[in-house]
């Protein structure tokens, strides 16, 4: 007897609506250039987007996760850690999938050739971090808060302090890059990007929260961002239509 896939893969469900930023938000101005004009193509979910590909698992190494230890010094700034669980849109979580994560440094510098804010370098912080989710797919990242740094968008413009994510999950339907931004901080109600979020529910799900529990004494403070790939409660793309700041 003839099977189809679908019988046996069945697709991920579309993104509600209320998540993800909408691709043309005038005030994030980049996406007047960039948003698409005509009505998208929705494809079906066959086998090569819901079973694959899976990246990473060789390429990990031990020290990966800890952005305070890819230099010979300690980099300046406040020592925190990141971490949460991984969970798929049915809340299981998903285990040994691939997180990765990159940064400005305390001053709000990037070390990247494109950023020349007049903010200092730090010779001991790249900014560049990944690991795997474990079994029960909580991940843990070491690194330096990140500070504010001023763009182009508009005068005075000035992104919030965050740490940019991207996880592949099990297939190429949960490719999922965010930023994840910090509770309390003043610059989020003025970040168009953050706003872009259309909910209010679903722009709270970007915020970590302080985890006292896992907080390290004399060492770290903590904070906890779980994620979820798909489904009700997923964590929003930072803007579909690309582009990062
Ligand atoms: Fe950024």
């Amino acid at each position: 007897m003839a099977m189809t896939h679908e019988r046996y893969w069945p697709g991920y469900r579309r993104p509600p609506e209320g998540t993800h930023p909408a691709y043309l938000e005038p005030r994030y101005v980049s996406t007047l250039k960039r948003a698409p004009t005509k009505p998208l193509v929705l494809l079906p979910h066959t086998l090569s987007e819901i079973t694959g590909p899976v990246f990473g698992w060789n390429d990990i190494r031990a020290d990966d996760h800890d952005l305070t230890k890819q230099h010979r010094g300690e980099p300046i700034g406040e020592r925190i850690i990141v971490g949460g669980r991984v969970l798929d849109e049915e809340g299981r979580p998903i285990p040994h999938t691939l997180v990765e994560i990159w940064q400005a440094n305390a001053a709000g510098r990037y070390r990247h050739d494109i950023d020349q804010h007049h903010a200092p370098l730090d010779p001991n912080f790249t900014g560049c971090g990944r690991t795997l989710t474990d079994a029960s797919g909580i991940y843990r990242f070491t690194t330096i808060k990140p500070g504010a740094y001023p763009w182009n968008n508009h005068p005075n413009a000035w992104r919030p302090a965050h740490i940019h994510f991207s996880l592949f999950g099990p297939s190429f339907c949960t490719r999922l890059v965010t930023q994840m931004y910090f509770p309390g901080d003043p610059l989020l109600e003025r970040d168009p990007i953050f706003l872009s979020v259309p909910s209010d529910l679903a722009r709270c799900r970007l915020i970590a929260s302080f985890d006292w529990e896992t907080t390290i004494p004399q060492e770290s403070l903590s904070y906890r961002f779980d994620i979820v790939l798909r489904g009700r409660e997923a964590t929003p793309f930072e803007s579909p239509a690309g582009g990062q700041r």
